[in-house]
């Protein structure tokens, strides 16, 4: 049994009082699933700038009346340090993952992003410390190997940042590091590498690859890649990012807190082959893609490969991701079918 296992069997018998921030976006919301569904209370924190409430609305329709009592929503901002110590007030462990996400978006308003993902993280640490919360887990990114050409990435390996996201996404590691130092606090970093899967936006100019091209295609429309399309990235499925918060929240080594560990799947996938993932799992649902693949400039502030060392979460974390990235588009299309306007 995996340590994952493990876990799923034991919490349901000892519910514990989780508190998500972010939790009407993709990665929040798919966490008060899972953990609404091992019977956990959760309390979640979310101001609605990039999340929905029709996110926590389809987690309702998917767990049971009962399970859905047991959270608790707080329309809330995490720049506002009232809030973090309102949200923080009860919980046991904290999994942090309201920011603004996208370097693109950092490189438009870099001081919208440095207040939601800098001053907001620093308003967290304090409100979860005063709290004595057991542990405070938070979402990191990969982007914090900046311009380290070295594949794949370790953790201790990084290099400069190369976009106003990174920077603020680094600093949070900085802050929780200083905090695990100066006041004996628990602190884990995932450093997520480029999630997928269902609930995550596909609208807007922020979007992410996969939901973006998956909607394009859904509708009919062109796809465009940025740059030859021999570009790789990490894809990780989402159910493996859960699973790493869980076991990273939970984990009762001492070696394992107050690190940072990368989570991914350990592959590396170009966009030219995503492309034609995501076409083959269209066709597994009866779509015919018939529109074209088109190829543009290289966007400022991508880096060109990103693959992910993850023996470190591993070995300290008993971190397994269970899904392929073909596994994770084949399980997330019907969603996207379901919820995408055919136009
Ligand atoms: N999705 C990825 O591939 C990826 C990769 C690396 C890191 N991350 C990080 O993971 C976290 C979650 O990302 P996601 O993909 O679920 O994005 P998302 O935009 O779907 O979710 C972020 C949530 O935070 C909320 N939020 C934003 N500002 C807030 C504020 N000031 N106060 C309260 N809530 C606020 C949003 O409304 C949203 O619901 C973020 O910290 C992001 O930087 C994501």
């Amino acid at each position: 049994m995996t340590r994952y296992e493990q876990l799923q069997q034991e919490l349901p018998a000892n519910p514990k009082t989780w508190l998500i921030t972010g939790v009407a976006g993709f990665i929040g919301s798919n966490l008060l699933e899972t953990l609404l569904k091992l019977d956990q209370r959760v309390i979640g924190l979310d101001n609605f700038a990039t999340g929905y409430q029709r996110n926590l609305d389809e987690v309702q329709g998917l767990v049971s009346e009962t399970q859905w009592q047991r959270f608790t929503f707080i329309e809330g901002d995490i720049r506002n340090l009232e809030d973090c110590h309102a949200a923080c007030a009860n919980a046991d462990y904290v999994l942090h993952q309201a920011a603004l996400g996208s370097v693109p978006r950092s490189i438009n308003d870099p001081i919208t992003t440095n207040s939601v993902n800098i001053d907001g993280f620093l308003n967290m640490l304090v409100a979860a410390r005063d709290a004595k919360v057991q542990s405070f887990t938070y979402a990191a990114s990969s982007s914090t190997y900046g311009d380290h050409p070295g594949l794949p990435k370790v953790e201790d390996t990084i290099g400069k940042p190369l976009s106003p996201y990174a920077v603020t996404k680094y600093v949070n590691e900085l802050y929780a590091d200083v905090f695990a130092r100066t006041y004996g606090f628990n602190t884990i970093g995932l450093r997520y590498f480029n999630v997928f899967g269902q609930r995550q936006d596909p609208d807007g100019a922020y979007a992410a690859v996969i939901p973006k091209w998956t909607a394009a295609m859904i509708k009919g429309e062109d796809v465009y890649i940025n740059g030859d399309g021999e570009t790789s990235r990490d894809f990780c499925f989402i159910e493996n990012t859960v699973q790493a918060n869980l076991l990273a929240a939970t984990t009762e080594q001492p070696d394992a807190v107050n690190q940072v560990y990368n989570v991914a799947l350990g592959d590396r996938t170009t966009l030219n082959e995503l492309f034609h993932a995501i076409k083959q799992a269209l066709a597994q649902n009866g779509a015919v893609y018939a529109a074209q693949l088109l190829y543009r400039d290289f966007r400022a502030g991508d880096v060109r490969h990103s693959q992910a060392d993850i023996s470190k979460a591993g070995n300290l974390l008993g971190y397994q991701p269970g899904f392929q990235i073909t596994e994770g588009i084949e399980i997330a299309m019907p969603w996207y079918i379901a919820n995408t306007n055919a136009g």
